[in-house]
């Protein structure tokens, strides 16, 4: 996956990165460690956008590509019988002295690019009720909004931006 110049703060970061230990601090700091862990049989590949300011990581963006229905256990969606990719944001959050400059919208910003660049057909999360930002930034940006009741969260949604338009025609 080639770094796209969306944003000159963001960048798409492996494991062997030399700053990768401050990124993960950071990812244990806002909690969201079992979700840059987890790993399923239907990811097809997972990448790690960074934002990065003085050289340090300030926010992360995680994303696995998928075929569209298998993580529910269900025969993909196709198109013309060809299965459907999208990109599912698993983690995503910015360093709290660094919130409220745009660095969330910039990172989803350059998410939909690569997923529009691997040929997905729409990039996907689900945010819980409680994470007001969130929502606020996905309904500003132009998300497609599904409220779906999980447990006792009432108020969570997935957010979806499609992006065919975007990707070149298979
Ligand atoms: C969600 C998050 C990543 C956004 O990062 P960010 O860099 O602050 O995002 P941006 O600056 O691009 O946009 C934030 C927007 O939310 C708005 N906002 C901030 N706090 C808000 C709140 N409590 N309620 C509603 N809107 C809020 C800001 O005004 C801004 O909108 P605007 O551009 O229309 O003014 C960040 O708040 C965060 O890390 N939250 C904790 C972790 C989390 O919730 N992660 C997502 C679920 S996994």
């Amino acid at each position: 996956l080639k770094d796209l110049a969306i944003n000159p703060m963001i960048e798409l970061w492996i494991e062997d990165h030399p700053r990768w230990n401050d990124l993960i601090r950071l990812i244990e700091k806002l909690d969201q460690t079992r979700w840059v862990e987890s790993r399923y049989d239907w990811h097809q590949s997972s990448h790690m956008l960074v934002a990065v300011e003085d050289e340090q990581p300030v926010g992360f963006l995680r994303f696995v590509i998928q075929e569209i229905g298998v993580e529910d256990d269900r025969p993909s969606v196709t198109l013309d019988d060809k299965p459907l990719l999208e990109a599912k944001v698993l983690a995503f959050g910015v360093h709290e002295d660094y919130r409220n400059r745009g660095i969330g919208r910039a990172l989803q910003e350059s998410a939909i690019a690569h997923a529009a660049e691997m040929g997905c057909y729409q990039l996907r999360s689900h945010s819980s009720g409680s994470n007001r930002a969130n929502h606020h930034l996905k309904l500003q940006m132009g998300f497609a909004v599904m409220p779906i009741i999980r447990g006792e969260d009432r108020e969570g949604a997935y957010f979806i931006m499609p992006l065919k338009r975007l990707s070149a025609k298979a």
